[in-house]
């Protein structure tokens, strides 16, 4: 039995419209979980919206509307991106929360009960530095000087906070996190990301302010009535929560739970990392809870050289996005294959247009398109015949070496979050066999031995149905369209499929070859 895999995005601030940042953290998570899927595993995608905390009370504020009204409007425009909504990213996700939700206020004050009766909280005053837009506190030593005005290391406004306030016992479980950072399966990936996080909490933890009474847009603190003021929960301890709800806590008896707690894994972005991989597992410690497998963190995208920002007015919506890469297939190859995943990268148009023409359109396109189009016209539209079980040694070479050494290679890079070799991997599967059809010249050998164009067309064919399996993480549309075209059953698209036993069938009928990656061009539309 394989073991099922439960993977969650980072739940998105509301305060915000959707971005490149939200968009690729989504597809690359989704892009695993059908990755897992057709691995045969139990798979449970989890995205969803962070809806509490200063930061979005103060936009509903601005704008002059309750929080409330607020929230329900803004989360739309995140659940239009995903399975739920109009699911413009085509992900799998199969389920969506937010933290408004009745479950989550019932995880949320279960937690908090736990931790509080294992003594992992109390109270005291809290005097410190607090940014808004972070929703983080920080410690003197961590602020700059900007302007002569101290600021966030993030570049954040700060301001100075002080109240009564609940606190949970995080320098506690400094020897803890440690010992979780130094095990065998490294608990963050990359590594170097799981040695930034060291170094933080070998450098010693302080106590974690996690309450506030300055606003009331958050979850009531339990108990908290007989306060002198109310207390609402620190938005992170909230927002981390929703990890579980989404696994069915507090029902620790549910299938749900059961099945899928214990094999979590997280994606973030780098810049949430230490509520990941700190905070959180600390919490999940203080409340006897099971950890998540592992954090995987990724860089972030800066836009044709510049860093995202509302004044320099280069946010990119996903919409904007896929209409100038020709399509959401495209555009999640784009992303997951332009840069290593825990490295940062430059979103540059050019690029975009260079990769998706080179990989998608000239590369494996062009192999289908021909491979197919050929079938139709010299062979009846049907697969050619063929024996698997004797291939020879020219196509040995591709049916079984390079495909062999493809398949590995993009099995253990996906094993580390190494989208980008998987997709490498790919590409140079097409590679050989846009080779091989320059070698075998099956449309010479059409006047010379017909029998033998046969053969060529149908490794190339059974070629394709291979890559097309392998590439349904990335590109779902455009591979259901290839396996389509192969006449592939639906139940024979797995990964399991991927072998002699499940090649093509000689015989078969095939439909009307359609071209599947369009060119593109910079703007936007098709060439
Ligand atoms: N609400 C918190 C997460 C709580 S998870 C328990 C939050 N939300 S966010 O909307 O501000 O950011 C969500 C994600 O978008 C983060 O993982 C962040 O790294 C990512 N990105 C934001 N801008 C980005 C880029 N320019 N590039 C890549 N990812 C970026 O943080």
């Amino acid at each position: 039995m394989q073991k099922p895999f439960y993977i969650t995005t980072p739940i998105y601030y509301v305060n915000d419209k959707p971005h490149i940042g939200h968009a690729y953290t989504t597809i690359a998570c989704d892009a695993m979980a059908r990755f897992a899927r057709l691995q045969g595993r139990q798979v449970k995608f989890l995205t969803g919206t962070d809806e509490h905390g200063q930061k979005v009370a103060k936009s509903a504020e601005n704008m002059g509307v309750s929080p409330q009204s607020f929230v329900d409007e803004v989360s739309k425009t995140f659940r239009n991106l995903v399975a739920s909504g109009d699911n413009i990213l085509n992900t799998s996700n199969d389920d969506f929360i937010r933290t408004t939700e009745e479950r989550h206020k019932i995880a949320c004050q279960t937690l908090w009960q736990k931790l509080e009766a294992n003594g992992a909280i109390y109270k005291a005053n809290y005097g410190g530095w607090y940014a808004v837009r972070d929703e983080a506190y920080y410690a003197e030593s961590e602020l700059i000087l900007k302007d002569g005005k101290k600021i966030a290391p993030t570049g954040a406004d700060v301001e100075w906070v002080e109240e009564e306030s609940y606190f949970f016992k995080l320098s506690a479980y400094q020897d803890q996190l440690l010992k979780l950072y130094d095990r065998e399966e490294p608990f963050v990936l990359p590594t170097s990301r799981l040695n930034e996080v060291r170094s933080f909490v070998a450098g010693g933890l302080k106590d974690l302010s996690i309450s506030r009474t300055t606003f009331d847009w958050g979850i009531p603190v339990p108990g908290s009535e007989k306060d002198s003021k109310n207390h609402i929960m620190y938005v992170w301890i909230d927002a981390l929560t929703n990890y579980l709800t989404g696994a069915g806590y507090p029902d620790t008896e549910s299938d749900l739970y059961k099945t899928f707690w214990n094999h979590c894994t997280h994606v973030v972005g780098k810049d949430i990392l230490r509520f990941h991989a700190v905070y959180w597992p600390a919490f999940l410690m203080a409340a006897e809870l099971p950890l998540p497998e592992r954090v995987v963190a990724h860089g972030w995208w800066t836009i044709e050289g510049e860093k995202m920002s509302k004044s320099l007015g280069n946010v990119l919506s996903p919409y904007d996005m896929i209409e100038q890469a020709g399509g959401i297939d495209s555009l999640r190859y784009f992303l997951l294959r332009a840069m290593p995943f825990g490295n940062d990268g430059d979103f540059s148009r050019e690029r975009m247009v260079e990769i998706i023409n080179a990989d998608l359109a000239n590369n494996l396109g062009n192999l289908a398109q021909r491979t197919l189009s050929m079938i139709q016209k010299n062979g009846e539209g049907k697969v050619p015949a063929y024996d698997m079980q004797q291939p020879k040694t020219e196509d040995a070479a591709i049916l079984v070496e390079a495909f062999t050494k493809a398949k590995e290679a993009y099995q253990q890079a996906m094993a580390s979050f190494a989208y980008h070799q998987a997709l490498q991997a790919i590409v140079d599967l097409g590679n050989v066999a846009n080779a091989y059809i320059d070698t075998m010249q099956p449309w010479a050998l059409k006047k010379t031995d017909i029998a033998r164009m046969g053969e060529v067309l149908y490794v190339l064919a059974e070629t394709v149905r291979r890559i097309a399996i392998l590439l349904q993480p990335f590109c779902p549309n455009a591979c259901a369209s290839l396996l389509n075209q192969l006449a592939v059953g639906e139940d024979e698209r797995s990964f399991a499929a991927l072998t002699a036993e499940h090649a093509l069938k000689s015989g078969t009928l095939l439909p009307a070859p359609q071209g599947v990656f369009p060119r593109i061009q910079l703007g936007g539309e098709a060439a």
